[in-house]
Order: structure tokens, then C-alpha cells, then sequence
């Protein structure tokens, strides 16, 4: 199932659950200095989860592009970019927990409407319970309901399942959902096998439904908000991977025709990888306005470009291979976002920074 098939799958998906599409949001967050860019569905839909009413409506879907830098070390690994898409539904005060995680069940394992993932490679994880949140044992309850038994269950601290944005705003417990990509090792029992096949890559997590209905003012949870919603994410790359049967997310139809153009450029895997996923996360930038600088976003930009070309054997990128690259990102993604069109643009820009970088050199 390609990409496009997933990203159409998901919103139909919803929409046949009576949630409005909403398209996605600039990767520069608007009227928000807290954070450089979106790195997460939920950060431009933060008013509405406080309460404020959405125009859209109460239940949300969308294909949300997100930038996150915190893991740039990590890529090249078989899991981490810069760059992602996140898909995402929504529950503005309307329905909780039991539809939530019935319909991500359904969206992974329906072979109709949704992906027809094997339940029986399935696991999930749920919050353990603290001064600030019991226990969820609600959520545990709907997911054996569902046909997941108890084994293959795990209740997981704040680390790994509370969801918050930041040290302000609206955040909570979350259920997040794995697949286990070498179900022939034979089936996870425990909590210690289980952790020990997520730190191995052995399973992916493939989504999180986060049940926003506490409130974090300074770092500290301070109580419950007005209204109980939902925010979930899957990120797009990570389900192409398992839906393609791929180990890494670089041999995904999102990255292939990226990396064909970027093989010439560097020997080794790990650095073609840094400059794909770099080079791809510069392009999205530059479509959502952002140009090289010292500060900021732009600053980001001007790092991620210099970044890509330092990881080349030559320490260049030619021309005719920047365009090769530039045209494989917009071949992608013309057809899902806006202001994608501007292939010049996107190759003069980074041009110009890496004469720039050439002479720092
Ligand atoms: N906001 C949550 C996350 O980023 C769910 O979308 O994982």
C-alpha cells in the first residue's frame, strides 16, 4: 500500500466517522513563539482543546506536516527523520476513550476500510498511574474488549505514555500501539520482553492516542481541563514502512526515488540517509516560507543544509544532483501540500546556501 493509499485511507477513514478534514497547518506555527515549528498535529488545534470552539466542528481528521530536531543525531537509523507526516484525529470535548481506541483497532486491522494489519502482532501500552492521574485501567478494559489479551498489554510510567506538547498546555495520559516486525522470534509475554523488542527496533509504534483532558502550567500538571479530547498521531513514514514490509523508512515509497537521486552523493547508507532526509525536510521548510539565516527557523534551515552537504564525500552537492533530489521531494509531495510547485525556488535557495557554505569552509 503506497503512501498516498494510507494518507487516503486514514482521512476517509474518519470521515466516514463523521469528522470534518482540516488541512494541514504551516510547518511555521502561527501566532505561537513558544515553539520554532509544528511538531505535532495537535499544536495549531491547542485553543480548540483548551475550548474554544472550532469552526470544523467538534471531531477533527488531517494530514498534518510536522518538523521535529530533537533526534537529528539519530537519523540515519531505521526510524528517524527530521521531517514527518502525521495523521491524526480529533475529539474537541466529544467522544473519549472507548471510540478512540476502538477506531484505531479498527483503522489498523480492517482490511476494507483501514490497513488490515494482523491483530495478533498488536501490542499496546497504557499509563501506569500517578499523583497526577490514576491509573488506566478504562483504557486496558476497551482494549482486551477488543480481542488484545492481557499479555500483550503494558502499563508504562509518564516517560512513555503521557502526552503534552510542552511544559504549558493542555496534555494526559496516552495508549500508544506498537507492531512487531519479526513475529517468527516467537510472541512477547511481558513487560521486560517487550520493552527489550522496542529498544531493539523489534516493534515500531505505529500510533498514539493521547486523552488530553489534564492541564500543565510551568512543567506541572495542574488539573483537569473544561473537556475531555482526544488527540491522536500515526506517523505516516513508520506505517508505510510496516505496510511495505520494509526495515527502515528510507526504503519506503516516501524516501526511495529521494535516496536513488542521493546514492551517487556519499558511500556510506547512514550519510545518503542524513542528506535525503535532510535535503527533504529543507525543501518542506522553504515551501512554508523559511529561508536560511543565523536565527530561528532559519537558523535550523541554514544547519540541516550545511549539515546535508558536510555528510557528501565531496562536501558538495553538484547542481544537476541538487535538482535531481529537488525534483524527486516534489514529485512527492505537489500533490498533498501547498506551495510545492516552486522547484527553482527550492533549488536556488539552497544553492546559494551552500556557496555560502563553501566559503566558510
Ligand atoms: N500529540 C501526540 C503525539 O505527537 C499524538 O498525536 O504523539
Amino acid at each position: 500500500m503506497t503512501s498516498d493509499e494510507i494518507r487516503k485511507r486514514f482521512l476517509a477513514f474518519f470521515e466516514a466517522r463523521n469528522h470534518t478534514v482540516i488541512p494541514s497547518a504551516s510547518l511555521v506555527p502561527e501566532n505561537d513563539p513558544s515553539v520554532l515549528f509544528t511538531t505535532a498535529g495537535m499544536q495549531p488545534l491547542v485553543p480548540y482543546l483548551l475550548g474554544q470552539e472550532h469552526p470544523a466542528g467538534k471531531r477533527l481528521v488531517n494530514v498534518q506536516k510536522c518538523v521535529r530536531t530533537q533526534d537529528i543525531e539519530e537519523v540515519g537509523d531505521a526510524t528517524h527523520d527530521t521531517f514527518f507526516e502525521m495523521l491524526g484525529n480529533w475529539s474537541l470535548g466529544d467522544y473519549f476513550k472507548k471510540d478512540a481506541i476502538t477506531w484505531s483497532y479498527e483503522f489498523l486491522t480492517s482490511k476494507d476500510e483501514g490497513l488490515g494489519l494482523d491483530p495478533n502482532r498488536l501490542y499496546v501500552t497504557v499509563f501506569e498511574g500517578d499523583e497526577d492521574a490514576p491509573k488506566d485501567e478504562e483504557s486496558a478494559e476497551i482494549w482486551k474488549s477488543l480481542g488484545i489479551p492481557e499479555e500483550r498489554i503494558y502499563f508504562l510510567g509518564k516517560e512513555d505514555n503521557w502526552w503534552s506538547p510542552g511544559d504549558n498546555g493542555p496534555c494526559g495520559p496516552d495508549s500508544e500501539m506498537f507492531y512487531d516486525l519479526r513475529p517468527e522470534v516467537g510472541p512477547i509475554t511481558n513487560k521486560e520482553e517487550f520493552k527489550k523488542a522496542d529498544d531493539q527496533s523489534r516493534v515500531v509504534e505505529v500510533w498514539n492516542d493521547v486523552f488530553m483532558e489534564y492541564e500543565k502550567k510551568d512543567g506541572k500538571v495542574t488539573g483537569k481541563l473544561t473537556q475531555q479530547n482526544v488527540d491522536t498521531g500515526a506517523g505516516l513514514e513508520r506505517l508505510a514502512m510496516v505496510m511495505q514490509d520494509k526495515d527502515n523508512i528510507f526504503d519506503t515509497d516516501l524516501f526511495a526515488g529521494i535516496m536513488k537521486e542521493v546514492e551517487g552523493l556519499a558511500s556510506d547508507t547512514k550519510k545518503q540517509r542524513i542528506i535525503a532526509d535532510h535535503v527533504r525536510t529543507a525543501v518542506l521548510l522553504i515551501s512554508d516560507g523559511v529561508v536560511p539565516s543565523n536565527t530561528e527557523q532559519g537558523y535550523i534551515l541554514r544547519r540541516l543544509l550545511r549539515r546535508a552537504i558536510f555528510n557528501t564525500d565531496n562536501k558538495e552537492i553538484p547542481e544537476e544532483s541538487l535538482a535531481a533530489i529537488v525534483g524527486a521531494i516534489v514529485f512527492k509531495y505537489e500533490a498533498v501540500y501547498e506551495n510545492m510547485q516552486n522547484t527553482s525556488q527550492f533549488i536556488q535557495v539552497i544553492q546559494k546556501e551552500q556557496e555560502a557554505f563553501k566559503k566558510t569552509l
